[in-house]
């Protein structure tokens, strides 16, 4: 694999005090929902985890209208023989209907967005893996080919910045076999162009921020406990200072009479 381009998007969960923010998350279910579903599941969701706290918090009934947009196949159904019935807020969202589009569920924390200098992870210690600014560099990443692949580009497959473990065709390659360009071919076409979904509020959906969003989106469906491990991290570490502070007056009051 060659080097990959992966620029650092600024999300609201990034840092010690950082918290998804629930409409981001709610753009970024419309964005999967009507553009990404087509091919890619999120097996691993289940509809009334969107209406949990942490999360995109749908209000109830909005939830219930979500799920029930969906069949589910229930095998107890039909005396036994299964049928089809519309989804409730306990069933989980549907596979990917593409056999070769992974299902995203846990992508953001499957893929890596920074890498540090070999051995030391330094970028990772800044800035984090990287796994949503992976998700939105690979969707604003697609580009005219270069120069080396004109005539001999992988057919079927899109040049793409982000992506470093796709086909590369030889004469983008050194004598030694090492990729000479940024990124690779990747056989999902650009899903995002800018402007694919329209938000009730106005918001932007210029393709910039809707990658944003929808990286967002999948960052919680990979980590949906983020809020609350951030909040009891912060907790514990004003636990920590108090008593540090009280264990310091004990010290100093218990050998006082002894100076
Ligand atoms: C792969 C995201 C829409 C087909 C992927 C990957 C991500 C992703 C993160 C994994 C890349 C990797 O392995 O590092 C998204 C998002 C979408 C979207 C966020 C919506 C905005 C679509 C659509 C299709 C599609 C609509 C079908 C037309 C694929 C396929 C792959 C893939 C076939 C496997 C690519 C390969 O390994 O070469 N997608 N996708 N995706 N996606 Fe999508």
């Amino acid at each position: 694999a060659g080097e990959a381009h992966v620029e650092d998007f600024d999300f609201p969960f990034e840092g010690p005090f950082g918290s998804y923010d629930p409409l981001q998350l709610q753009r970024g279910l419309k964005i999967y929902t009507e553009v990404c579903a087509a091919c890619h599941g999120l097996q691993y969701l289940s509809y009334r985890n969107l209406s949990e706290e942490g999360g995109p918090m749908l209000p109830e009934d909005q939830m219930r209208a979500y799920a029930a947009q969906y069949e589910v196949f229930d095998e107890t159904l039909a005396d036994g023989q299964g049928d089809y019935r519309p989804a409730t807020p306990a069933d989980r969202f549907g596979r990917s209907a593409v056999a070769n589009a992974p299902d995203l569920s846990l992508m953001a924390k499957a893929r890596a967005g920074f890498h540090g200098p070999y051995g030391l992870g330094i970028n990772q210690i800044l800035y984090g893996m990287g796994g949503p600014e992976y998700i939105a560099s690979l969707m604003v990443g697609y580009e005219e080919a270069p120069e080396c692949a004109i005539g001999n580009e992988p057919a079927g497959f899109y040049y793409n910045t982000a992506f470093a473990n796709g086909s590369v065709p030889d004469s983008c390659r050194d004598e030694h076999g090492h990729v000479t360009i940024e990124g690779s071919w990747i056989a999902m076409p650009p899903p995002l162009l800018g402007e694919d979904v329209v938000f009730d509020d106005g918001h932007e959906n210029d393709l910039h921020h809707e990658a944003a969003d929808v990286a967002a989106f999948l960052m919680w469906t990979a980590e949906p406990h983020l809020n609350a491990r951030k909040a009891a991290g912060m907790q514990g570490m004003i636990f920590l200072v108090i008593l540090a502070a009280l264990l310091y007056l004990t010290n100093k009051r218990l050998w006082a009479p002894h100076k």
